[in-house]
């Protein structure tokens, strides 16, 4: 039997989009099914691994613990809405150049982790790093890489 749908209006990446989505559909599957936005990924979908990571009003939040419903009146932001963004593109960067990407699955939900952070703190120090990426899992790197990169950032965008 197919489940019934709800239209919802949503602020996805600066633009006002409609969608007609399963009652009590998450924010993940909304994106990912029906808007064909697809970096935010779908890992433990309980709220542990953070590959879905998404910005609300600016925030980190998990995309597969957030119900579509709740995002009204608030602006989402994925990776897809981030390509003019300065500081993204510096992490972008330098997560490719120290081999921070490897298999790639949890690459967004850390860059938005990671911009968060030099959003708050723009020169952090590496503890500070591994802590706001604690609740970041990847399965390839072992994580220097991936600190290695957020510091290099971090310098880069202080010159
Ligand atoms: S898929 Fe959302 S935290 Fe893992
Ligand atoms: S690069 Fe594969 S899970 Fe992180």
């Amino acid at each position: 039997m197919m489940s019934k749908k709800i239209l919802h209006s949503l602020n996805l990446n600066g633009e006002e989009v409609e969608v007609a989505t399963p009652a009590g559909a998450t924010l993940l599957e909304t994106m990912r099914e029906d808007l064909r936005i697809l970096s935010a990924k779908r890992g433990c979908n309980q709220g542990v691994c953070g590959a879905c990571t998404v910005l609300i009003d600016g925030k980190p939040v998990r995309a597969c613990l957030t119900l579509t419903a709740r995002c009204e009146g608030h602006a989402v932001q994925t990776m897809e809405g981030m390509g003019g963004d300065r500081v993204m593109a510096t992490l972008q960067r330098h997560m490719v150049e120290s081999g921070g990407v490897q298999c790639g699955f949890c690459t967004s939900g850390i860059l938005i982790s990671a911009r968060e952070l030099l959003e708050e703190d723009p020169a952090p120090s590496r503890a500070a790093v591994k802590t706001a990426l604690s609740g970041n899992i990847c399965r390839c790197t072992g994580y220097r890489t991936i600190v290695d990169a957020v510091c290099s950032a971090a310098e880069e965008l202080a010159q």
